[in-house]
């Protein structure tokens, strides 16, 4: 519709220069430039290389962004960037290059939570979505399950990893298989040919006594590197279809029988499934199984719209301006370790907690009174 807004967003937290246009719940365009492959051969993201990148990409991938969506830069009704978490000069050449266009061109600026944005995003690929949200955000940096009441106000932790990243284990367990980097979509691709039950590798914090929400998956890592080892040592032939079907079982049984368990504690009847991980296929498979047994409805974005993009960015940014949440201030800063109950980062005196005052704006599609029932069932 052509009165909700019309929002771009550039997204640089890891090695992603990613810049997207949506209105509203529509994808316009979803430009991305990665560098992933001048960090290929040092088997993981290095920090410069990758504010390097960015700052190379930036103007380019705008404008490629701009063209793809049909738009002009001065019909935008805001210009939304990631301001954390993630790598502090990545998000530095981001929300830099946000200020300059959004200053340039009059429009005000909202700097967002990248967690929340993969969240946000799948309202692009399913609609609205429903408050409260449950979601499990499996990425290489973060492995969360999260209770977003309001995707652009309230966002709840339930449970995370103390350890390794789902991502980061795939990234972490390919390289010991040799199978380069980044590790994920490499192990999907050979697991296909392998037994997922050749190797019994442990589920990590799934005992009885282990807290029920957070993740733990070095120690999972750590047995598929001694197993390999040993065979190594003996000799035989590694074979890398089996161990990648098993490791990969390992980490979607734990991911899913938690995600499940959390929607059934907390009445909550779907479940949103974001992050670069959840482009995994078996991942998406055990889960749509495992929810539909449980009555549960499973969301999960296209896997473009999983890994880091400018258009899930975009899409949250919509929506803060769908809600008249404030805008940012121009001091607004990139933060590393922004918390991922802070969905976005309003100019200060703003307070964004809850009970901020929503008035209607022109293209106000408020959900507030939903909203309040269903923070009302969650605490009963
Ligand atoms: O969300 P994302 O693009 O960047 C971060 O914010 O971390 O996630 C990247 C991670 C990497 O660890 C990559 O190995 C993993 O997502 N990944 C996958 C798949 N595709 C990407 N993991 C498992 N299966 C996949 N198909
Ligand atoms: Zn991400």
């Amino acid at each position: 519709m052509a009165d909700e807004p019309l929002v771009l967003g550039i997204e640089t937290s890891c090695d992603e220069t990613g810049v997207g246009i949506v209105r509203g719940h529509t994808l316009l365009a979803d430009a991305i430039a990665s560098s992933v492959d001048e960090h290929a051969r040092f088997g993981g993201v290095v920090p410069e290389v990758a504010s390097r990148a960015h700052l190379e990409a930036m103007v380019p991938t705008i404008q490629r962004a701009l063209k793809e969506a049909g738009v002009a830069a001065s019909d935008l009704d805001g210009i939304a960037v990631t301001a954390g978490p993630g790598l502090a000069g990545a998000l530095l050449v981001g929300t830099s290059a946000a200020k300059a266009y959004a200053y340039a061109l009059g429009k005000p600026l909202y700097g967002v939570n990248h967690l929340a944005s993969h969240i946000c995003v799948d309202q692009l690929e399913h609609g609205a979505l429903p408050e409260p949200t449950m979601a499990l955000l499996v990425s290489g940096g973060h492995s969360s399950l999260l209770l977003a009441p309001d995707i652009t106000s309230d966002v709840r932790p339930l449970g995370s990893t103390i350890d390794d990243a789902a991502g980061e284990a795939f990234d972490k367990v390919a390289r010991v298989l040799n199978l380069g980097f980044p590790g994920g979509p490499v192990i999907d691709r050979m697991a296909r040919e392998g037994d997922p039950e050749a190797i019994a590798f442990p589920r990590g914090l799934t005992g009885s006594r282990d807290p029920k929400y957070d993740f733990s998956f070095s120690g999972l890592k750590t047995a598929v590197a001694r197993w390999i080892e040993a065979k190594r040592a003996a000799g035989e032939e590694v074979p890398v279809a089996d161990v990648s079907a098993s490791f990969q079982e390992a980490v979607v049984d734990v991911l899913t029988r938690k995600a499940v368990r959390a929607c059934k504690d907390h009445g909550v009847d779907h479940l949103m499934i974001g992050g670069g991980v959840a482009a995994n296929s078996r991942l998406r498979a055990m889960a749509e199984r495992r929810c539909e047994d449980a009555g549960i409805t499973l969301r999960v974005p296209r896997p473009k719209l999983c890994t880091d993009n400018g258009a899930m960015v975009a899409a949250l940014g919509a929506e803060m301006v769908a809600r008249n949440r404030p805008h940012s201030a121009w001091e607004l800063s990139a933060d590393s370790s922004l918390p991922v109950t802070e969905p976005h980062v309003p100019a200060p005196g703003h307070e964004h907690r809850h009970g901020v005052p929503h008035s209607h704006h022109g293209h106000g599609h408020s959900h507030d009174h939903v909203h309040e029932v269903s923070k009302d069932n969650l605490y009963s």
